[in-house]
């Protein structure tokens, strides 16, 4: 044979092992929002994503593991048209991602409909794994962290508060939780305080929440707006007024903590996940994301990313690589793992995140802010589904 027809053979089998190669890949379509007001939240999971594979392989149960990347700018129709493409036309095996709430319902009914599986790894609205059988969680959800906050806040002495939070699911999951839970221990909600996702002017609610002189404010801000709440936290004065800020670890971002500046030290706050986390597994997880992304701390949001990509990596081989919708679900359903955040498995009845909340203190370690954990409640399941019960 001559040599050029030799070559054209060998270029034909390569072209035909690797389409086989391509047929035998399971796709992941991953939806974030990579552009606008949500970005740091594609940003943190993509990078998480990408650090597990980098870890882990690109391979579980003999088959590649193939994530397709979407950026959905977060607008829940873009992600909804995204999803539909995902699962038509590249025949995805998994929907992944979902920065915000409003994104994980629109696709929820693709998933149900398509029978793929839904993995939530950010938004953390309460009635999100009701609305497909086929949502699986692995972020938190903000009754997780509301309800601790009141439980810790009455114990300490504070009695009357402002409750302020973003005016969509989150934070009217973390208004309604922690007012419940407050009232309930004994104390009294003054004023409950919202303000818009988008853009939002936190002027005008602070100086409100100022002048109703409660023991402390009550927080929720998403992710990505922290920083700039409290600028205007400090910008209002109240920082001098005596007045408390507590919040749930959303508003203490370890993505923006160490800019937000001294006046944080010493701010209550309750969630999941602190880059101060102190396990062995959180040090190699930390290590490894600062190293692959120019210094980057992680947050909350890249470790629900790191923890979708293992469920996802675990279905598998416990399916031996099947794909169908529901033979992955029952895999999934009771798994559990030693996460960088500590213990965390998925309820087998509501496919919700069972995970520690951690008390934290903002201090000062080697130069630098962290939400330092100093008390644990473990295994805290969704209390808002745990009250429907
Ligand atoms: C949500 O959209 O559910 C969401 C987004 C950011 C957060 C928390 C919840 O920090």
């Amino acid at each position: 044979m001559v040599r050029r027809q030799l070559a054209a053979a060998l270029a034909a089998v390569a072209l035909l092992s690797s389409a086989a190669q391509a047929e035998d890949a399971v796709k992941v379509g991953l939806i974030l929002p990579m552009t606008g007001q949500q970005a740091s939240t594609g940003k943190q999971i993509d990078a998480a994503v990408k650090l597990y594979q980098a870890v882990n392989g690109s391979t579980a149960a003999g088959k590649k593991i193939e994530v397709i990347l979407k950026d959905d700018t977060g607008v829940a129709d873009v992600a909804k048209r995204l999803a539909q493409e995902l699962v038509v036309n590249d025949k995805v095996a998994f929907l992944a991602g979902f920065g915000l709430t409003p994104i994980a319902l629109a696709v929820a009914p693709i998933a149900t409909q398509a029978k793929v599986p839904e993995v939530v790894m950010a938004a953390g609205t309460s009635s999100i794994t009701d609305a497909s059988p086929f949502v699986v969680r692995t972020s938190f959800t903000l009754a997780q962290s509301a309800v601790p906050m009141a439980e810790w806040a009455v114990k300490n002495g504070i009695n009357k508060v402002v409750t302020l939070v973003s005016d969509f699911g989150p934070g009217i999951d973390a208004e309604k939780s922690f007012t419940e839970r407050f009232k309930s221990d004994g104390g009294t909600v003054i004023e409950s305080l919202r303000v818009p996702l988008r853009s939002p002017d936190f002027s005008p609610v602070l100086q409100k929440a100022a002048d109703a002189k409660p023991d402390a404010v009550f927080v929720f801000v998403p992710s990505g707006q922290g920083a700039q709440f409290v600028k205007q936290f400090v910008e209002r004065g109240l920082d001098k007024s005596g007045i408390k800020l507590i919040a749930t670890g959303d508003v203490t971002d370890d993505d923006q903590l160490n800019g937000m500046g001294d006046v944080v030290i010493g701010v209550i706050n309750t969630h999941n996940y602190s880059a101060a986390h102190d396990s062995a597994a959180n040090k190699a997880f930390v290590d490894a994301f600062k190293k692959a992304n120019a210094g980057m701390r992680p947050n909350f949001m890249a470790v629900g990313g790191w923890d979708g990509m293992h469920l996802i990596y675990e279905a598998l081989k416990m399916t031996g690589g099947a794909t169908d919708g529901d033979t992955l679900l029952a895999a999934m359903k009771g798994m559990a793992w030693e996460s960088p955040r500590g213990p965390i498995s998925i309820d087998p009845q509501t496919r919700d995140i069972v995970q520690n909340i951690y008390v934290r203190k903002v201090e000062k370690k080697d130069g630098e802010l962290y939400n330092v954990e100093f008390a644990t409640i473990p295994n805290v399941k969704d209390p808002v589904k745990a009250a429907k019960k």
